[in-house]
């Protein structure tokens, strides 16, 4: 059995351009983490999109914006090994072993597949293997922590079916991870108040201009109470924006101006707009310049490759010798 050394490991799928509903609810609590944990990776799930992204260009774009993204809100590249899932063979060969352990069944129960057959869409063999492949990206480096959003969790528990069923089969051999579900990371609302979502249409782009920000601020949806009115914090999109970026200090006080009346709703928003612009302003500088530097960008992700790959090797080794395919991976 391996040592247990406190790691935490997050993917994530390379699909659109970012919006401020992935910073607030993914990429801003994400960050935090890496500080904690002795070892920390975070990688590009390309093969993941592969089910869904099926235009070179686009996939290849996305990939690159999403190194960019997070490398501009903060991911140190020394501290966190970044890397493309893709670069990692040993991902592919494990998630065979792994499919061959765990019960059909186990992903016959799988949502993600059953919601798009749900609705009317071709599903892949691909989107059915997708917790295999998830559970192979998580084992393979002895993760023991994988932070997510809801929607994830089903799949971080069959990733500890797979490995306890490896171990059951062939011996302890895989480290069991735990999902981190952080329930104070709110659903982020979008313009009109459904989820922020690329689907929606509702989304504010994590790197516009100052000028799109405030344009796209002030069309976010409003009461219709007058200036001197008081306002209730707790039903307004606006707060519940302001309340996702700022402190909680800032959010407090935010709320007594909003019940005070007295402050118009265009006011509210200004605010709103100046603290995000105050946040965001530094990561739209970084973004501009990282994602007009493909070289860099791809040094980092080979620099983090390798060194996940030290890792990946080892425990892939372990596996091998557990199952009597005794032949070291080279
Ligand atoms: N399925 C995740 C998503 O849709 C992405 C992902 C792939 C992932 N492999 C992972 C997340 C491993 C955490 C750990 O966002």
């Amino acid at each position: 059995m391996a040592d247990r050394i406190p790691t935490v490991l997050t993917g994530v799928k390379p699909s659109g351009t970012p919006h401020i509903g992935n910073y607030l609810g993914a990429i801003r609590p994400a960050l935090g983490l890496a500080d904690r944990y002795e070892r920390s990776l975070l990688f590009i799930a390309d093969y993941h999109a592969l089910t869904t992204v099926q235009d070179a260009k686009e996939m290849t774009e996305s990939i690159y914006d999403v190194a960019a993204t997070w490398l501009a809100c903060g991911v140190d590249p020394k501290r966190t090994l970044l890397y493309r899932q893709s670069s990692i063979p040993e991902v592919f060969e494990l998630a065979w072993v792994l499919a061959c352990t765990t019960a059909k069944g186990l992903l016959d129960r799988a949502h993600a597949f059953k919601d798009a057959e749900a609705r009317g869409k071709h599903v892949n063999a691909g989107l059915y293997w997708y917790p295999v492949l998830m559970a192979a990206d998580i084992l393979l480096f002895d993760t023991t922590v994988v932070p997510v959003g809801k929607d994830q969790k089903q799949h971080i528990e069959i990733a500890r079916e797979a490995a306890e069923r490896f171990n059951h089969v062939f011996g302890e051999t895989l480290v069991v991870p735990e999902p981190a579900i952080d329930e104070n990371v709110m659903t982020i609302p979008g313009l009109d108040g459904e989820k922020m979502s690329k689907s929606y249409g509702n989304v504010i782009p994590l790197f516009a201009s100052s000028k799109e920000l405030r344009s796209l601020v002030m069309k976010i949806k409003t009461g219709s109470e007058a200036l001197e009115d008081p306002k209730d914090p707790d039903t307004s999109l606006v707060y519940a924006l302001y309340k996702a970026v700022a402190t909680p200090d800032e959010a407090r006080a935010a709320a007594e101006r909003y019940r005070a009346g007295g402050m118009g709703w265009g006011h509210a928003k200004h605010e709103l707009f100046e603290r995000l612009d105050a946040e965001l302003a530094g990561p739209r500088e970084r973004y501009a310049k990282l994602s007009a530097d493909r070289g860099y960008l791809d040094e980092v992700l080979a620099e983090g490759a390798a060194r996940a790959r030290r890792i990946a090797v080892e425990t892939l080794w372990r596996v091998r010798k557990a199952t009597g395919i005794d032949r070291a991976p080279v």
